[in-house]
C-alpha cells in the first residue's frame, strides 16, 4: 500500500470519523496522552496524524496552542471546520518529513498514526526533531495483534507494535526517560465480514534532553 492509498482512504472516511472512531477507542486514550505530554496552558504542540482532532481537541482544553498536522486534506478541513477561532492551525504534511521547525514544539503527540506509518523509526525520530529541549514526544498506539483484514479493510501498514521496539526506538531517536506502558483502553473496530477486535493500546513517552 502506498501513502496516496492511505490519504485517499482517510480522504473518504473524514467526514465520518469522529463516529468510527468512537466505535474504535474512548475518551481513556487521549486523557493518558494528555497527561502524560505535562502540557502547561500556552504549550506549543503538535497532534501529528490529527484526523479530526481527537487529541488536539483536548490538548486546546488545557490551553495549548496547537498545530494539527495530517496528509489528509480532508481529515485538515474537519479541523479547520471544528475549531475555527481557536488556537489551532492545521498544517498538510506527512509523518516522514514534518512540516515543522526543529525544536519548534514543547510536546509531539501522535495518537493510532505509527501503524499507518511507512518506517515507524524514522517517523519517531522525524518527531523527535520537532521537540524544544525538555520537550515530550506521546505516542498511543496498538499493540501487536493478528487481525490481518485491518490492513484492506482500514488500510493498516503495521499489525500492532511491540513494546520493546517503540521503547529501542525512542532511545535511538534520542529521547531519555523513555516509558512504554498501558492506557488500560482497548481498539475494538469490526471487520467487514464481521469479526470484531478487541487490541490493546500502549502508551509510550520519553523526553528530548536539555
Ligand atoms: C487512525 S487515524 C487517527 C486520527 C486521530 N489521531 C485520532 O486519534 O482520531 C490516522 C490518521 O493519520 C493520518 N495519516 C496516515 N498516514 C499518515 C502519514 N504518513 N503522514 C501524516 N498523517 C498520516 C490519517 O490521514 C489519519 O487522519
Amino acid at each position: 500500500m502506498s501513502n496516496e492509498d492511505t490519504r485517499e482512504y482517510f480522504n473518504t472516511v473524514a467526514t465520518q470519523w469522529d463516529e468510527m472512531r468512537q466505535q474504535f477507542f474512548g475518551e481513556g486514550v487521549r486523557v493518558a496522552a494528555i497527561r502524560a505530554a505535562e502540557i502547561s496552558p500556552g504549550a506549543i504542540v503538535a497532534d501529528v496524524g490529527t484526523g479530526t482532532g481527537f487529541l488536539s481537541e483536548k490538548a486546546l482544553a488545557v490551553g495549548a496552542r496547537v498545530i494539527g498536522i495530517d496528509s489528509s486534506e480532508e481529515m485538515l478541513a474537519e479541523t479547520r471546520r471544528k475549531f475555527a477561532g481557536r488556537s489551532f492551525e492545521a498544517r498538510a504534511g506527512d509523518v516522514d518529513s514534518l512540516p515543522l521547525e526543529t525544536g519548534e514544539v514543547d510536546a509531539a503527540l501522535a495518537n493510532m498514526v505509527l501503524h499507518h506509518a511507512p518506517n515507524p523509526p524514522n517517523a519517531i525520530r522525524e518527531m523527535a526533531r520537532t521537540l524544544k529541549p525538555g520537550g515530550k514526544l506521546v505516542i498511543t498506539d496498538a499493540d501487536t495483534h493478528e487481525h490481518e483484514w485491518l490492513r484492506t479493510d482500514q488500510l493498516d501498514r503495521w499489525l500492532g507494535f511491540e513494546r520493546a521496539d517503540i521503547a529501542r526506538w525512542f532511545e535511538d531517536a534520542g529521547l531519555i526517560d523513555v516509558a512504554v506502558g498501558d492506557t488500560n483502553e482497548i481498539c475494538s473496530p469490526t471487520a467487514k465480514c464481521g469479526e470484531r477486535a478487541a487490541i490493546t493500546i500502549f502508551i509510550a513517552s520519553g523526553r528530548k534532553a536539555g
